[in-house]
């Protein structure tokens, strides 16, 4: 299984929605995210495309996730289309659920999307027994690693050249606190 969480493609992107600089106030709440439909492969497509420069998700893979029943893929819409999508891995085996891919859509950045997809998915592995969840991040994208520190993922280990650039990669983990 390839890295997850790639590089972004900051150089394939307007220059506004660059992760680095800090977003300005969020000017919409977020939609509720909903389960991922055969007909918006399309659009997941495209979100891959323009969010990450390698590594990227193939058709049959996005089919394929879509389709196995223990995979979680939700997507937040915007003007009628998937502008965020994030996708979750829970094998039977596992005791924490992996997030495996994240991608707003540039325009959309920044008005909370990516940390509504996050919860989705938190309550769903917590709702599947799951300990927590862990992820893969790269070590330079700044964006991600804030969303992640905002929401309460820990670092557990480096991964030094981790991605296929040489990159250093961070597993972070979330550990589910009991509910009241
Ligand atoms: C990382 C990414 C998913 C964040 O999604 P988003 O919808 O813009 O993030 P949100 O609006 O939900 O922001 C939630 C938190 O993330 C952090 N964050 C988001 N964008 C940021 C930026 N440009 N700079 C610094 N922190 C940022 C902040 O902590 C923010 O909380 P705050 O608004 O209270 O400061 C998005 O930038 C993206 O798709 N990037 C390209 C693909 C990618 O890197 N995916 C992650 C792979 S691990």
């Amino acid at each position: 299984m390839r890295p997850a969480c790639r590089r972004p493609d900051t150089a394939a992107l307007p220059e506004h929605a660059a992760p680095s600089p800090p977003h300005p106030a969020r000017p919409l709440s977020p939609a509720s995210p909903r389960p991922a439909r055969p007909a918006d492969l399309a659009a997941l497509l495209a979100l891959e495309s323009a969010s990450f420069a390698g590594d990227r998700l193939s058709r049959r893979a996005l089919r394929h996730h879509l389709h196995t029943p223990r995979n979680r893929l939700l997507v937040i819409d915007r003007h009628g289309q998937p502008a965020a999508y994030a996708l979750l891995l829970m094998p039977r085996r596992w005791r924490h659920a992996r997030l495996y891919s994240l991608a707003v859509d540039a325009r959309a950045r920044g008005q909370g999307l990516g940390r509504a997809l996050l919860a989705a998915l938190e309550a769903e592995a917590r709702a599947a027994g799951y300990l927590g969840v862990q992820l893969e991040v790269r070590a330079d994208n700044a964006a991600a690693r804030a969303l992640y520190a905002g929401a309460g993922y820990r670092p557990l280990t480096s991964l030094p050249a981790y991605y296929a650039d040489g990159a250093e990669g961070w597993r972070l983990r979330k550990e589910f606190t009991p509910e009241p």
